[in-house]
């Protein structure tokens, strides 16, 4: 039963990990039934480029959580100082490695290295993050797709919450090809009305009271305030900024809440769907490419 739907808990708060949690745990258990049905383990490539450490720490926790989930984890560290040739014929290795089930490549991946060279490297059938133009184009076309992992997340959250989409107004900032984009496309594809803003976006406060859902991916700490909030509105925030005193979202948080009907907290929102989505689809490529159904 969806939270919402339970008078008792009498809160606004959208609980990303305990639904985070639940993915993972039944993630696990089809880990486990690959294993024992084809003597394979799951695997997840990982690829970092450059010694960015926030970059570091975000694929330690992704690894940590596919080990914890049962999976195998390869990573590959390479130098800033890596040519797009030469990363991506690394990429072309796990590509062919039919051990290695999904391929991450974590972004940004540092200048002057061509990311989209990199990133079209990947094969759609491993590409579990959602970082491919194919990936992308069947995103918008409403194909079955490894979704980008962010949106497919907030998807997820929307929907255990049984927030309706059909004919909201969704007011989505950051046009990002992992985040933004196939946010928009997702929303649009549940027959929901979207605007998609930006940084050269008029007048953004008016247009964000004017939304139902507001999915906040902008990357500016508590950049959306308070009083643009509808009343009533359901408040999505991806932000995911390092601050002095730990993480903090892209919404003011403590002002959007009274007004809002549903709010993800940072951390503790879109961050732990992001990673279990990340699991979930790879776990789906590992099954598919060794023939296993669920
Ligand atoms: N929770 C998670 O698991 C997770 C995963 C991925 C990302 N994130 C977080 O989500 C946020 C966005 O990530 P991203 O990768 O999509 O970032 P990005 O590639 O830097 O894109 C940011 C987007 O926000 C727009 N923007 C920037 N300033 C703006 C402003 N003042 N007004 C309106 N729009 C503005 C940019 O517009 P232009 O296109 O015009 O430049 C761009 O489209 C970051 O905080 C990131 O850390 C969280």
């Amino acid at each position: 039963m969806s939270p919402v739907s339970r008078p008792e808990v009498n809160s606004k708060l959208i609980d990303g990990t305990a639904l985070a949690t639940r993915i993972r745990q039944a993630a696990a258990g089809r880990i486990r039934l690959i294993r024992e049905q084809t003597g394979v383990t799951p695997t997840l490539a990982t690829v970092i480029v450059g010694d960015d450490p926030a970059s570091h720490t975000y694929v330690r926790m992704k690894r940590t959580r596919c080990e914890d989930a049962g999976m195998r984890s390869v990573n590959i560290e390479l130098p800033d100082t890596a040519t797009t040739a030469e990363i991506v014929a690394r990429i072309a290795t796990l590509a062919r490695d039919q051990a290695v089930h999904g391929i991450l490549v974590q972004h940004p991946v540092p200048r002057p290295i061509d990311r989209r060279a990199v990133f079209e490297a990947i094969p759609i059938a491993k590409d579990v993050d959602g970082v491919t133009a194919g990936t992308l184009g069947r995103v918008i076309l409403g194909m079955e797709a490894f979704i980008p992992c962010t949106p497919r997340g907030i998807m997820a959250l929307l929907e255990e919450y049984r927030v309706d989409l059909d004919g909201a107004h969704a007011v989505v900032i950051g046009r990002s090809p992992i985040l933004g984009r196939p946010m928009a496309s997702l929303l649009i594809n549940r027959h929901t009305t979207v605007t998609l803003c930006h940084s050269r976006t008029r007048d953004l406060p008016t247009i964000v009271r004017h939304a139902d859902i507001l999915i906040a991916a902008l990357g500016k700490p508590k950049f959306v305030q308070g009083d643009w909030i509808k009343p009533g509105a359901v408040v999505i925030d991806a932000g995911y900024n390092p601050g002095d005193s730990g993480i903090i979202g892209d919404v003011d948080f403590d002002e959007a809440l009274e007004p809002c009907s549903l709010i993800t907290p940072v951390p503790g929102g879109v961050g732990p769907m992001t990673i279990a989505m990340l699991i979930d689809q790879t776990t789906q490529a590992a099954a598919t490419q060794l023939g296993v159904e669920f």
